[in-house]
């Protein structure tokens, strides 16, 4: 029999949708598939040229389980400049993408029965990663699609290790604001509670800056692991480079479990990735450009529909609030692809009912002939 922390586990509904789209395809059908998570631009020419030379100099071995030292210290700059933060390269954990660092985390961080904070709508692996880890998801969710202070102080028992926090959101594309963050980080320093930081998102951005929330004092830094990694700023996602920072006995752990789980992450990636970060980036910002203008192309298009959202402030994706539609957004997704060939990922697995998760990470011809069919589809 398997184990109960796993019985826990659903199958992911993201996965699900996508097999679904690519199915239809198969089958010839001119399917619009707005359920992928990854962007639709390939790894730049550097990055690749950086692979081929690291495996062609024969840098194919294990390397120290946190990664080569070259990377951490570069990452260790790279936190200084974007993001205010001081850490050493020992302080610096590289795994095989984000999601390992942060299922790392709380395995590092909790105790069966400890609580966690996850203020929906939720990225799915989340409370998955809390169930294996034997916590408790505790979901938090209101129309503003973020966690208030006073939801997080009132979520807090004795129980609760950890808030997770993702800004900018999958699915939401939602930023926390400075202001905001400070006062999480108040209520997180007065109750000791730790705070995981998912910063994934944080080069796609169109409006407002970015804040990491341990930038604030050291206090709050010491309580919290700032994750983030390679995968979407740099198209990166076959990858699996993500990192942490966090305080050295966090760090010391982190790479103790990573030594016995997977080793290190794979040697050749890493080179590449230290050539992702310390690039200039020219390439990026007109990737964000063109995810800017496919968000407001978006937004212009659905402005007088029944679909209603929050405009995104960073990532790619929207989130759609269905509410004047339907009640059953499994219903409507499960529908809208049956019927007029168009994927969208329902709100339910991200914790929040009435929704749809639409990706942008698609072509503008895509975009208009999806948003074309989805407004004939609600009406
Ligand atoms: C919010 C969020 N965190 C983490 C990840 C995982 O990223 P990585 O590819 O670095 O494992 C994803 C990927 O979809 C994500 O959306």
């Amino acid at each position: 029999m398997i184990s109960e922390k796993f019985s826990k586990i659903q199958p992911s509904e993201t996965l699900a949708i996508n097999a679904k789209a690519k199915e239809l395809k198969e089958k010839g059908l001119k399917v619009i598939n707005f359920s992928v998570g990854e962007p639709d631009f390939n790894s730049p020419e550097n990055v690749k040229q950086a692979t081929i030379n690291a495996v062609k100099e024969d840098f194919t071995r294990y390397t120290a389980a946190d990664g080569i030292k070259e990377l951490r210290e570069k990452i260790s700059e790279k936190l200084k400049k974007d993001n205010s933060l001081d850490y050493s390269s020992e302080q610096i954990v590289v795994s095989n993408g984000a999601k390992q660092v942060l299922y790392n985390a709380l395995m590092v961080l909790c105790n069966k029965g400890n609580e966690i904070i996850i203020p929906a709508p939720f990225w799915v692996s989340y409370t998955a990663m809390a169930h294996l880890c034997e916590t408790k998801p505790v979901i938090t969710s209101n129309e503003s699609l973020k966690i208030t202070p006073e939801e997080f102080e009132n979520s807090i028992t004795p129980k609760t290790k950890v808030l997770l926090l993702n800004s900018p959101s999958n699915p939401t594309g939602l930023m926390y604001s400075k202001k905001e963050l400070e006062s999480l980080a108040e209520i997180a320093v007065k109750k000791k509670v730790f705070v995981l930081s998912d910063e994934v998102y944080e080069k796609i951005v169109f409006d407002e800056k970015h804040y990491s929330i341990a930038s604030f004092n050291d206090q709050i830094k010491n309580l919290t692991i700032t994750v983030n990694g390679v995968s979407k700023a740099y198209s990166m996602t076959g990858y699996r480079i993500g990192y942490s920072a966090s305080n050295s006995e966090i760090a010391k752990a982190l790479k103790k479990i990573q030594s016995h789980s997977t080793g290190s992450a794979c040697s050749f990636s890493q080179k590449a990735a230290l050539t992702a970060i310390t690039s200039d980036e020219t390439t990026l910002k007109k990737q964000v450009q063109e995810f800017k203008k496919r968000r407001d192309f978006i937004a212009s298009e659905l402005k007088n529909t029944k679909i209603k959202f929050i405009s995104p402030q960073g990532a790619f994706y929207y989130f759609f609030n269905l509410k004047e539609i339907t009640k059953d957004d499994v219903k409507f997704c499960s529908d809208l692809l049956e019927k007029k060939f168009v994927a969208l990922v329902p709100g339910k697995p991200f914790g929040m009912q009435g929704y749809a998760r639409m990706s942008y990470a698609c072509s503008l011809e895509e975009i208009k002939e999806g948003l074309k069919r989805i407004k004939e589809f609600i009406e």
